[in-house]
């Protein structure tokens, strides 16, 4: 398969671009790292990668950024960020990827536990992750030519526990192998309109 990873160069993406590289040709799509350049919050970039990388299999989204700030500090510019760049970054690759996707092709797109199970300062991030849940579930109902969608929604991942652990008192960090795992299960998978949650709740 020829599996284009938005985001494929970071701290999730790496393991499952290194992952997929080993039975499948991948390309490493960013704003400054990877194959080929293109920022989700700006679509006419999107468009512009599509072009270049021409038809694939399976585009998947392991970008996107939030806000995290206490709610009262939140300005409605704040919430924008989040909407503009994990929510509608997300929603436009597949608004736009899908004339480039080829037939049976999937879209894998990138939400987390703030969706389920929100933490402090995350107002924006949770709310941009259910809206994505509910955004997969829907246009999966849509997709044409045996297309399918999924998100990928993990606790903090193992690899992130250094830069976030202090802001998930008492979550069990995931294993990389089972968040790329989640990636797998929606690329290689038959499964549409799937919410794969990876937690550990135990
Ligand atoms: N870390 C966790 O524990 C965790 C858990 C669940 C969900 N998530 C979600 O998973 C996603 C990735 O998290 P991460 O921890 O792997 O982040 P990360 O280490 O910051 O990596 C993000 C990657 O995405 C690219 N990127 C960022 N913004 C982009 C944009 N606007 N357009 C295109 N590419 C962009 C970056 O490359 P460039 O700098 O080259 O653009 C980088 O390769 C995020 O949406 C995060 O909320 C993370």
């Amino acid at each position: 398969m020829k599996i284009l990873i938005i985001g494929g160069s970071g701290t999730i993406g790496k393991k499952v671009s290194a992952h997929f590289a080993r039975n499948h040709d991948v390309l490493v799509a960013g704003r400054v790292s990877g194959d080929v350049r293109v920022d989700i919050a700006e679509p006419q970039t999107i468009e512009a990668m599509f072009e270049s990388v021409g038809g694939v299999d399976a585009a998947v989204c392991i970008a996107g950024d939030a806000k995290w700030d206490a709610f009262e500090q939140m300005s409605e510019a704040d919430f924008y960020v989040g909407l503009k760049s994990k929510l509608m970054g997300q929603v436009n690759l597949v608004r736009i990827g899908h004339h480039y996707l080829n037939d049976g092709g999937s879209f894998t797109l990138t939400t987390g536990i703030l969706a389920d199970d929100p933490v402090m300062l995350t107002t924006s991030a949770a709310m941009v992750n259910g809206a994505i849940h509910s955004f997969v579930r829907a246009a999966a109902l849509e997709l044409k030519r045996g297309m399918r969608i999924n998100a990928v929604s993990s606790g903090l991942v193992e690899d992130a526990v250094q830069r976030y652990g202090a802001y998930f008192p008492g979550h069990n960090p995931i294993p990389m192998e089972k968040v790329v795992n989640g990636y797998v299960r929606s690329v290689e998978g038959k499964g549409t309109g799937r919410v794969i949650r990876i937690y550990d709740n135990g």
